[in-house]
């Protein structure tokens, strides 16, 4: 076959090799396929501004598509400073959506960014960690009146939004797309497991067989990184706060432990709690020379960095996303990615197949504000069941899977009150 120019991604505009990406993730998500298609029918975004605050990857782009197709207006910005692909962001402003996100931003520019968005007075707010909303809710109060609602990606942003409900002050309908059972079943724990094992494989090429792997936290994430890390021969021990998943934990098969213990055996350790300070001076402390500390959860806030500082009397990078901090009593501990998600910093964060089923069930959130627009209360929402179930179906149908249905007679049982035999 004859070489042309262009044939290598190397010889690519950055938008160009976006793009091909794009399409390469849009082959593992058909059910964003079909919501593309029937949107781009029936327009049912039409004069509808979104502002997008999510993580700037190829899976994201084809739900921009999507949602462009439907006739939006769409402005996005990223939702955390290092997990931007600068290719898709590049892709995305060529398919003529402003996209305001460079991967390594500084705290000043991704804020400037999320206003930027803003700036566009959106109708609808996509958010992944509820950045956007906070800013729209303390500093740009003005635009609030322009809102129908928003939609809320993941478990953090799920968190803070009902807490600013609780307390009061939420200002706008939310639903929490992170609580569909088509998002957190699949994403949380397929996806999340799956690419924090990449991100920590691709930043340190470690063999995890026979890896003492400390998982902190045991939420569907947790689930989803505890099972894979085991899937590659590591020995897994869980520590968790919460009686029940930890009881969960042992019978799942893990060592389950306080992290004051696991501190002193563990080869590498991952949060994913989305609290602060999980790994904190104590455990620091207690280390073994070499431990590897990485983050999955929204926030960097995880390990405490500072703690680690104080600790150390230098540190320096020994490889892209390792940091080799030097203990002040000669032990050496590598921190992952500055202690952001590792998934999106090293890797390319959850594959397309399950953002398939996350983002189809924000496009079908979209349409079902813009349809119950004035109608619904100042609220977090669950994901409307049938949105829920229709993904599920589509999914299935995509995978070429069939399952059974009810007989009339078997529905008429389980509805109808009965005593026992
Ligand atoms: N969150 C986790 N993985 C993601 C991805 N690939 N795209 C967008 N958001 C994500």
């Amino acid at each position: 076959m004859a070489s042309t120019k262009n044939y290598d991604i190397k010889d690519l505009t950055l938008a160009e090799a976006g793009r091909r990406k794009v399409v390469w993730a849009s082959r593992e998500m058909p059910v964003m396929k079909l919501i593309q298609e029937r949107f781009a029918a029936e327009k049912p975004l039409s004069g509808i501004r979104i502002a997008g605050c999510l993580h700037i990857t190829t899976e994201t782009a084809n739900l921009a598509l999507a949602l462009q197709a439907g006739g939006a207006d769409l402005v996005l910005c990223a939702s955390n400073p290092l997990s931007t692909q600068d290719d898709a962001a590049a892709a995305l402003v060529d398919y003529g959506i402003p996209t305001n996100a460079i991967k390594g931003e500084d705290a000043v520019t991704y804020y400037e960014h999320i206003n930027t968005a803003l700036d566009q007075k959106p109708h609808i707010t996509i958010d992944d960690g509820a950045d956007l909303v906070t800013t729209l809710h303390t500093k740009r109060e003005d635009l609030i009146e322009n809102i129908i609602g928003g939609t809320e990606e993941t478990t953090t942003g799920v968190i803070r939004l009902r807490s600013l409900e609780k307390s009061g002050g939420l200002r706008y309908p939310i639903i929490a797309v992170n609580d569909a059972q088509t998002k957190y079943l699949f994403d949380n724990r397929y996806g999340t497991g799956q690419s924090t094992i990449d991100g920590i494989t691709r930043a340190t090429n470690i063999l995890w067989a026979g890896k003492k792997v400390v998982v902190c936290g045991y939420g569907w994430c947790g689930h989803g990184i505890a099972m894979r890390a085991q899937g590659l021969g590591s020995q897994v021990i869980i520590t968790e706060v919460e009686p029940v998943r930890a009881l969960e934990a042992v019978m799942d098969g893990y060592q389950v432990m306080p992290l004051s213990e696991a501190a002193r055996v563990g080869d590498i350790f991952i949060t994913i709690s989305g609290d602060k300070n999980v790994i904190d001076t104590p455990h620091l402390q207690a280390m073994k020379d070499g431990a590897i500390l990485a983050n999955s959860g929204h926030f960097n806030v995880e390990i405490n960095i500072p703690a680690l500082e104080n600790l150390s009397s230098g540190r320096r990078e020994v490889r892209p996303f390792v940091e080799e901090y030097s203990l002040c009593d000669g032990r050496r501990i590598f921190l992952l990615g500055e202690g952001r998600l590792i998934n999106l910093a090293a890797a390319e964060g959850h594959p397309a197949s399950v953002m398939d089923m996350s983002f189809a069930n924000q496009a079908l959130c979209m349409e079902y504000l813009v349809k119950n627009r004035g109608k619904l209360k100042t609220e977090v929402y669950p994901v409307p069941v049938e949105i829920d179930r229709q993904v599920a179906r589509l999914k299935l149908d995509a995978m070429g899977i069939s399952i059974d249905t009810l007989t009339p007679e078997q529905e008429k049982y389980l509805n109808s009150w009965r005593e026992g035999t």
